[in-house]
């Protein structure tokens, strides 16, 4: 509960310096800031396997919410290369912005679905679906994310 409280109030966070930094140009390092601590926040603390689904509907349904929001907290000029803040962000998410989209949009789809099978607590079905989103989430890592490329150590 208090992860889940947790990561609409970093969303809440996220929209507002997305918002600040377009109408006011505040620093891109909070917008930085403010993204990590949401991706911090989406690990897999938040929402646990092995759980009566019903019980992760509040954890789903916030991540759903702040992954249709993912690329607006990508604003160009906030990559690695691109200020002094310490980013994992790739240079790519914003030269191939329509395939970074794509990628998001599929991790938005997955977390809906992840939400619907928690509202109906279906289980089985959300157990599975949390391996989905988890793929989702790295083959975005892979693709966009600074040292997500190397293979694991054996
Ligand atoms: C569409 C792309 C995308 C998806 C989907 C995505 N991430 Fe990320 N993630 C990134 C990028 C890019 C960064 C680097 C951001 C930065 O450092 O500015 C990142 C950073 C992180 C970090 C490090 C944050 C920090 O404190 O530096 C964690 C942890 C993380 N992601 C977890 C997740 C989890 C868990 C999911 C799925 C539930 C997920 N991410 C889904 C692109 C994505």
């Amino acid at each position: 509960m208090w992860r889940g409280l947790a990561l609409l109030s970093s969303i809440s966070i996220v929209l507002t310096a997305a918002t600040m930094q377009e109408k006011a140009n505040v620093p891109s390092a909070d917008v930085i800031e403010a993204r990590q601590e949401s991706m911090d926040m989406s690990s897999s603390d938040a929402i646990k396997a092995g759980r009566e689904a019903k019980t992760q509907a509040y954890s789903a349904a916030a991540l759903a919410k702040w992954a249709k929001t993912l690329p607006a907290m990508f604003p160009a000029g906030t990559g690695q290369a691109d200020t002094s803040t310490n980013s994992q962000a790739l240079a790519n998410i914003w030269q191939e912005r329509l395939e970074f989209e794509k990628v998001a949009a599929d991790y938005a789809r997955a977390t809906t679905d992840l939400a619907s099978f928690a509202a109906a607590n279906d289980t089985a079905g959300f157990t599975k679906q949390l391996d989905q989103v988890n793929r989702t989430c790295s083959s975005c890592h892979t693709r966009y994310k600074a040292g997500a490329q190397t293979p694991p150590k054996k």
